[in-house]
């Protein structure tokens, strides 16, 4: 594989971010870092929703206009994704220019290709979820399922597209790839939904929305939030309906893995397919539909006034970098499964995982290595060992799990990996084996355990960028080794520890201090 391009879902600017929308851009981070470890190119592109009838409610209700709303708001997505060490290639607005310019040229295209065209209409429309929803999707007491409110009666003469054209293709294209939608379990419920599927409106009267993206030459129409936000993935690349893509476009798209929630799947295996397929462009490889993160087993959502923000986690808990938080997050569910968040196991686990079992583990042994061979690791210490294999079959497991996008489940070999090399240390006591005499013994403990850690630190990475850099400096190697090259040889016979480099990586959560700050 030679290039990776994922992408996120757009968050909605009409509130902060919390931790549901963290949770995805961590995932993302992690599969993009991981994969920058594997291929040549890569490109990770986020960024905010901007447009729509409920941002331009909420802007009228704060008495501001949407675009100083939107900037506002906008602002403090991109400040938590830096807070959280989000290492993204790309923000992208969907108020930037050259978006709102290649989403109407895209709109065009498709008019004049016969995709789309005017319907008068009458329909119930949700500003939570920016859709029509028909009478068999709301409760009984007529409310939309997702945000419990009433929708409004819209009728309008606007522009359809053709989806019912795309239909067969579409069930066709899951069917014929059943790794498309990740996981495979949500393939069956798209293509029920595919089943009753109808032509739908992709445009608004202005008088009724006026904060979107106009029709070129039909400028009493705004198109659709979501054709708008679903372009985002091509338009941040430069792609060009009408003639030469730019340089990017060609290389990167199409995306190996866009990554979103489970409740905006309909939106991607659904509309955004048909759109592509309109456009003759390529399909993206997989669509990952992550679960919910929850609070007390309730889904976290702005609507629902329940949310957390990733940067007061970090502050309660006083961290100065994000990764306890990331490695948290990224391993919080199963592929595509709902995860709960507590402060209480956040801890713990953290704790349990990354300062007990892995800090502790690179802190003894270099100790040792530094307190009975001032640091060095002589040419009789290397040797072949059980250990050391188990290491590069970890790899090859993890790099496995990351084909399948299951980023817990990779953390989970990771973890055992470091419980199998302390157990290791326990079983040969190296400490006694140096008491004993037996030094060349003691030696090749100490040197088999820091040559695995150098591959633990490589695998740890892209959930712990910073606490894998510590290691890699105090262990004295080279971390941006790419994961199909490693081995656990790049301690050399010679390799000198440097004692004044050697501290704890992670510290223990300190629950009072925790408590204190809160
Ligand atoms: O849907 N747990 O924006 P959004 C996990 N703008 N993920 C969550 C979550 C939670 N509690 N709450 C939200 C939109 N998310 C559109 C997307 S893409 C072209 C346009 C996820 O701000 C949600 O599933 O409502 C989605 O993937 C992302 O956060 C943004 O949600
Ligand atoms: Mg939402």
């Amino acid at each position: 594989m030679n290039k990776f391009y994922t992408t996120t879902a757009i968050d909605y600017v009409n509130g902060a971010p919390h931790i549901g929308h963290a949770y995805e851009k961590i995932l993302t981070d992690v599969i993009y870092r991981h994969f920058t470890q594997r291929c040549q190119d890569t490109y990770f592109l986020t960024g905010t929703d901007e447009h729509g009838i409920k941002i331009q409610k909420t802007a009228a209700e704060k008495g501001i206009t949407p675009q100083e709303f939107c900037d506002i708001n906008a602002q403090k997505f991109i400040d938590a994704w830096k807070a959280l060490d989000i290492d993204y290639s790309q923000f992208i607005r969907t108020t930037d220019k050259q978006h709102e310019e290649i989403v109407q040229k895209i709109f065009k295209k498709l008019v004049e290709k016969g995709d789309i065209y005017k319907h008068a209409y009458k329909g119930l429309y949700c500003s939570g979820c920016e859709a029509f929803l028909s009478e068999k999707d709301l409760t009984e007491d007529g409310l939309c399922p997702n945000h419990m409110r009433k929708p409004e009666i819209v009728e309008e003469e606007n522009y359809f597209f053709k989806l019912t054209k795309y239909k067969d293709a579409i069930i066709k294209h899951i069917k014929t790839n059943p790794d498309f939608i990740v996981p495979s379990f949500r393939a069956n419920e798209v293509i029920n939904q595919l089943e009753n599927i109808e032509d739908i409106s992709v445009s608004r009267v202005k008088s009724n929305v006026s904060w979107g993206i106009p029709v070129l030459e039909d400028s009493q129409q705004v198109i659709y939030v979501w054709i708008d936000a679903l372009s985002n993935y091509i338009t941040a690349l430069g792609y060009n309906p009408d003639g030469e893509s730019s340089v990017e476009f060609n290389k990167y798209w199409p995306a190996e893995v866009q990554v979103i929630g489970k409740d905006i799947l309909k939106f991607h295996s659904i509309y955004w397919i048909a759109i592509l397929m309109a456009l003759d462009l390529p399909l993206p490889k997989h669509i990952l539909a992550h679960g919910w993160i929850t609070i007390d087993q309730t889904k976290m959502s702005k609507s629902l006034g329940n949310v957390i923000s990733p940067t007061s986690v970090l502050e309660a808990f006083n961290l100065d970098i994000p990764d306890p938080f990331r490695y948290y997050m990224a391993s919080a569910a199963p592929c595509g499964k709902d995860g709960n968040y507590s402060d209480e196991d956040f801890k713990e686990k953290v704790n349990a995982h990354l300062a007990n079992s892995m800090g502790n583990l690179l802190n003894r042994t270099l100790s040792m290595l530094v307190k009975y061979f001032e640091g060095d690791i002589r040419p009789e210490f290397l040797e072949e060992n059980e250990l050391k294999a188990q290491a590069l079959e970890t790899v090859k497991a993890v790099k496995h799990h990351f084909d399948y996008f299951e980023v817990q489940e990779a953390a989970q070999k990771i973890i055992e990996l470091v419980d199998t090399a302390n157990k290791y240390v326990t079983d040969n006591a190296p400490w006694s084996l140096a008491k004993d005499g037996q030094i060349e013994k003691c030696g090749k403990v100490l040197t088999n355990v820091l040559q695995v850690m150098t591959v633990i630190a490589s695998l740890i990475y892209p959930y712990c960028p910073n606490i894998a850099g510590a290691m890699a400096e105090q262990l004295g190697y080279d971390i941006n080794t790419k994961l199909d090259d490693i081995t656990c040889e790049s301690l050399k016979a010679g390799h000198l520890i440097d004692k004044e480099n050697i501290k704890p990586v992670f510290l223990r959560m300190d629950s009072e201090l925790a408590d204190k700050k809160k």
